[in-house]
């Protein structure tokens, strides 16, 4: 793909081939799924419709960030609440690969709800090659099992349609220039959301534990960022690990679980360092973690481990 403009034309005229009727976007607020909306937008009108799911896995504040970002790419979309139904998918599951079935699984479900309301058959998704690459081939890991390729049931009901299958994150920037989104420095984050960020269960007590952790490390690394204290990350996120570890509040010890903080330099996710922060940076996570989350959490961590051997993520 040289020119974005030539592509978005194309794109237009095989989505209206495609699509017959109507059409669902998944719409993540990433940057894929959001140019697959706005293609879809542009081929059909309001016989596409994009669906952004609350899963209850969110990070705070990202339904009114992500909901500022469409509105700035003048997207319209719908939010459909579907916490309870994702934390009934995950109860009593540990296994990492197992929560990304039954994420992708339950993302499904609530889609053919969702396209049943609507009159929808089809599916758009903004899938580019790196994620079918990634998730098909011999050579690599099943890294996104999710909302992309490897997650879907068999038994989906609905036509799946993938506008950018043959593009290169550079190209899908480049079409989102084109169409006047705006450039978001938003770190990646995983489809499966905060559940592969508990460690072990996922309740939606431990989810909201990780969240306000979350929060903690992402205001704090942004601030030493601002204050040029380091540069800025390639990922940097809280992890809650399923340990029973001591503490002490006053004159009582109370027993709580662990926060993990990650912070990692990368280029392209295949390789990663782990960030050398400042002591005084991670004194006030810790400080602040343990404040916040008193009696749930006693204790903090830092990863020092590179990529290889561990990965980014913990699951
Ligand atoms: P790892 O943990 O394998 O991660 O070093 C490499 C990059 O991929 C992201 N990641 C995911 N993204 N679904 C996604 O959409 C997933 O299941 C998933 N797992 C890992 C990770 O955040 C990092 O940027």
């Amino acid at each position: 793909m040289n020119d974005p403009a030539a592509f978005v034309e194309e794109a237009i005229q095989r989505l209206q081939a495609a699509v017959p009727q109507r059409t669902i976007v998944a719409a993540s607020g990433g940057i894929d799924s959001t140019v697959a909306a706005l293609l879809a937008y542009r081929a059909l009108g309001d016989r596409s419709k994009a669906i952004f799911v609350d899963t209850g896995l969110l990070r705070a504040g990202e339904i009114e960030q992500v909901g500022r970002f469409f509105a700035a790419s003048h997207l319209p979309y719908e939010l459909v609440p579907a916490a309870d139904r994702f934390f009934r998918a995950l109860a009593g599951v540990d296994d990492a690969e197992e929560k990304r079935r039954r994420i992708g699984e339950t993302f499904v479900r609530v889609f053919e709800t969702e396209a049943e309301k609507f009159g929808a058959d089809r599916l758009i998704q903004g899938t580019i090659a790196p994620d079918w690459i990634e998730s098909g081939g011999a050579l690599r890991d099943t890294i996104k099992t999710h909302h992309n390729v490897g997650g879907l049931p068999k038994d989906m009901r609905l036509t799946l349609v993938e506008p950018l299958r043959d593009l290169y994150k550079d190209e899908v920037r480049a079409v989102a220039r084109h169409l006047g989104v705006p450039e978001a420095e938003r770190q990646p984050f995983p489809g499966p959301g905060l559940a592969v960020r508990v460690n072990g269960p996922v309740t939606p007590e431990r989810v909201e534990r990780v969240r306000v952790a979350n929060a903690i490390v992402e205001e704090e690394v942004e601030r030493a960022v601002a204050a040029k204290e380091i540069a800025r990350p390639w990922q940097y996120f809280a992890v809650l690990l399923p340990v029973r570890t001591v503490g002490v509040t006053g004159d009582n010890r109370v027993h709580g679980e662990a926060v993990v903080v990650r912070i990692v330099e990368s280029v392209d996710a295949m390789t990663a360092t782990a960030m050398e922060m400042p002591r005084a940076v991670l004194a006030r996570i810790s400080e602040r973690v343990t404040r916040a989350l008193a009696g749930a959490v006693v204790r903090t961590l830092y990863d020092i481990t590179d990529k290889p051997p561990a990965t980014i993520e913990w699951e």
